[in-house]
């Protein structure tokens, strides 16, 4: 059995990612703060096994428990193959850095850094000794490869997450049943994201216009395209330990 865990499922790329690991065969470990039914019932129907963790990742605390307590379960079944998919991310602060307040960055780097970090510590950790396939992919942005101005925490936490990315790879290289560990920028995509990009002010975020235009101009994809890329990442064993993947490579 397949067994994949997914952060940032209940809305955006995170739930096109679960509608496309629906598959019996497969054991979904979703993770968000509210839960999405639709998805719970389309995986009933098509004999998919799923559980819902309604976490809040910005609390580092519940962060290591939740994956301990998903492995309890992953290791009372058969396993084939374990993967980890570290979607859940926000946007916010949109301003400039001197007006971020102290709790803003917090959560920020909690739910876009700490968390994953957390989380793809924990997935090593609990499947050291299993001589299968295991995939860690981290899904970061093209907003961590430069600036953009009233950006610094997304900027700097997705830049942060691709160099964790291949600082952990270049660790599991080396290990006797490594993770493979990869980093994955999606593109501009139409979710949520997109719309409270949009709904900044222009004071805070110069590029607003831009962002605008990618809507009006219809060059936003859609979710369900960018997961099928991911679904066939996660399927390719030529691709290698460590890279930083952008969704342009496979289009
Ligand atoms: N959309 C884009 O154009 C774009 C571009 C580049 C990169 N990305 C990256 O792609 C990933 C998915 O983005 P998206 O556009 O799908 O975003 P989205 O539509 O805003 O969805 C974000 C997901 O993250 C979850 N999440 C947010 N805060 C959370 C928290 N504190 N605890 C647990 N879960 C939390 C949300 O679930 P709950 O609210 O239910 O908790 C939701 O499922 C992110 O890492 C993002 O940085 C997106």
């Amino acid at each position: 059995m397949k067994h994949i865990i997914i952060t940032g499922a209940s809305r955006g790329l995170g739930s096109a990612l679960t509608s496309t690991f629906i598959e019996a065969g497969n054991h979904l470990y979703c993770i968000a703060r509210s839960k999405n039914e639709e998805l719970i019932q389309h995986a009933k129907t098509k004999n998919c096994r799923i559980d819902w963790f309604q976490v809040d990742l910005s609390d580092s605390l519940v962060v290591e428990s939740t994956m301990k307590s998903i492995f309890e379960q992953i290791w009372k079944q058969d396993v084939d193959e374990l993967v980890l998919i570290n979607n859940a991310g926000i946007v916010q602060p949109i301003k400039r850095a001197e007006r971020c307040t102290a709790e803003e960055v917090q959560t920020h780097f909690h739910v876009n850094l700490v968390a994953p970090i957390i989380l793809t510590a924990t997935f090593i950790k609990s499947s050291l000794s299993f001589n299968g396939t295991k995939q860690v992919i981290n899904i970061s942005s093209g907003a961590g490869k430069h600036p953009i101005s009233g950006w610094s925490a997304y900027c700097s936490a997705k830049a942060g997450l691709d160099l964790y990315s291949r600082t952990v790879a270049l660790e599991q290289s080396e290990a006797t049943y490594p993770v493979k560990v990869m980093s994955f920028s999606p593109g501009i995509i139409d979710t949520d994201m997109q719309s409270d990009i949009r709904s900044s002010s222009k004071d805070d975020f110069a590029q607003i216009e831009t962002f605008i235009d990618y809507k009006q101009s219809g060059r936003l994809q859609t979710p369900l395209q960018v997961a099928s890329i991911i679904k066939k990442v996660l399927s390719d064993p030529s691709i290698e330990q460590g890279v930083l993947l952008s969704v342009n490579d496979f289009q």
